[in-house]
């Protein structure tokens, strides 16, 4: 029986920001959800997050996970009085209490298992998570006897020099029997520099206390200032993209890319550089995209390649051809085997197969039937300033240069628009529309001084 508890109170002074330090974003995630999801593995009975500072916001950053828990630290007076907060939720409780700072975001599911084993082969009262850092500054160090029993933990500003040369840090994360904390939390004392009541401090208050050295230290970075935050981006980036390079996908310059670990991908996907993948993204085999492309929460059929492009919200289908400078958004639906090209922007338009688009255009709140050619330089005029309207353009239409579409507008199948055409009323099946004046030439016409 195991209950998590995640610390996330705190303001986090240190990030110099309004917003609270949990809920800054590292890879498409709050730091807080992050830590929520590190839990995942494990399956706990119960999950509660401690909040405090606007607290309301990580109560709404937390909306898709409707069975936690939320306990309101009213003052933020320590990780200690954090955990004093449970007494009268977790009363009953007899199990296991896994506490995660709200502030470590990179632990990996095997190794709170492993944590968690090793509280239980062990009949530990309580279990914590230590590395040895090469630089250790702003941690509490852990000082332990040769088989890994905690002595005593002092947090960095309450070190001696001597103290401080104990590379061993406390990672945050911690495997407590519930009773047995729950029978000394009574007991903190706020005596520290800062006067808060440490959680570290109940170890010395039970026995026995086992520390666990992780393998990989980066995983218990915790994110105090934002120097930290882009480092912890940095490490969950080399993560994310040497897990996509095993399982099959080429990247021509690894580190000119980022890649959310929302996004999915299938083999045989190349990656070309200064490209960026955000969101619910998916992409199929045999894609191709970039250089200079940002892809967010947008699907890629098979075979698709885009070139110096911008995609978000959108769906592309198998064998289509997007860029350079192409932009997508608010809802695009491209069909197979189409071709939009340099300077078009569509917005919640949708178009069949084999159609192009091919230079120079902006079609906004369309719907495109297949084998259409849109000329270079048409446009859509779908705002008359208060509304917007639809264009409805259907199979094997052809539109000239330059023409403007004024919506409502429908145009049937097979009809051609003569170029620089304003075309402002439907237009049946099978005809050519001109909607221009026709042109004048006066020959021998001289302007007169
Ligand atoms: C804490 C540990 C330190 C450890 C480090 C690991 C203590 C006393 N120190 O220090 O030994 O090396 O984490 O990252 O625990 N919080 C609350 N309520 C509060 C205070 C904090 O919920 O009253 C939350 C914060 O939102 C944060 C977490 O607790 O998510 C840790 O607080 P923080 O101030 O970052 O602790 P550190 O100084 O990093
Ligand atoms: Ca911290």
């Amino acid at each position: 029986m195991v209950a998590v508890a995640i610390l996330a109170a705190g303001r986090g002074t240190r990030m110099k920001s309004d917003l609270p330090k949990v809920l800054h974003q590292l890879g498409g995630r709050s730091l807080v959800e992050r830590a929520l999801l590190s839990c995942e593995a494990i399956s706990p009975l119960r999950r509660l997050v401690i909040i405090g500072y606007q607290g309301e916001r990580v109560q709404d950053n937390l909306k898709p996970y409707p069975d936690i828990e939320f306990v309101e630290q009213r003052e933020q007076l320590g990780t200690g009085h954090a955990i004093q907060q449970l007494l009268s939720p977790l009363d009953n409780f007899n199990g296991d209490l896994l506490v995660l700072n709200g502030d470590v975001p990179l632990l990996r599911p095997e190794t709170l298992k492993q944590l968690i084993d090793t509280h239980k082969n062990n009949q530990n009262a309580a279990t914590l998570l230590t590395a040895q850092l090469p630089n250790p500054h702003g941690y509490g160090r852990v000082f332990c006897d040769h088989q890994n029993y905690v002595q005593q933990i002092v947090e960095h500003r309450d070190c001696t020099d001597a103290q401080k040369q104990n590379r061993r840090i406390n990672g945050g994360v911690y495997c407590f029997n519930w009773p047995q904390l729950a029978a000394v939390l009574p007991q903190l004392h706020a005596d520290n520099d800062q006067e808060e009541y440490y959680l570290t401090d109940v170890f010395a208050m039970m026995q026995p206390v086992m520390a666990v050295d992780v393998e990989d230290y980066q995983e218990i970075t915790g994110i105090n200032d934002r120097r930290q935050l882009s480092v912890a981006y940095h490490i969950l980036q080399n993560r994310v993209k040497d897990n996509w390079m095993r399982a099959g996908v080429t990247m021509i310059d690894p580190d000119s890319v980022t890649i959310d670990d929302t996004v999915e991908l299938e083999a045989d996907v190349i990656i070309e550089p200064e490209t960026h993948l955000r969101g619910q993204t998916q992409i199929k085999a045999g894609s191709r995209v970039g250089p200079g492309t940002l892809i967010e929460n947008s699907q890629l059929g098979p075979n698709v390649t885009v070139l110096y492009s911008v995609i978000s919200d959108s769906e592309v289908a198998a064998e289509t051809r997007i860029g350079p400078y192409a932009h997508l958004r608010g809802e695009a639906k491209i069909g197979e085997s189409c071709r939009v090209g340099n300077f078009v922007e569509l917005k919640k338009t949708s178009v069949g197969e084999k159609t192009n688009i091919a230079h120079l255009s902006y079609l906004g709140d369309a719907t495109l039937g297949e084998r259409v050619n849109i000329g270079a330089g048409t446009i859509t005029a779908n705002y008359d300033g208060a509304n917007k309207h639809q264009t409805i353009i259907k199979t094997g239409t052809k539109t000239g240069s330059n023409s403007v579409l004024v919506a409502p507008l429908t145009l049937g199948t097979d009809v051609t628009v003569a170029a620089g055409s304003v075309v402002t009323e439907d237009v049946e099946d099978d005809s050519l529309v001109i909607a221009r004046s026709r042109q004048v030439v006066k020959k021998g016409w001289r302007l007169e001084s």
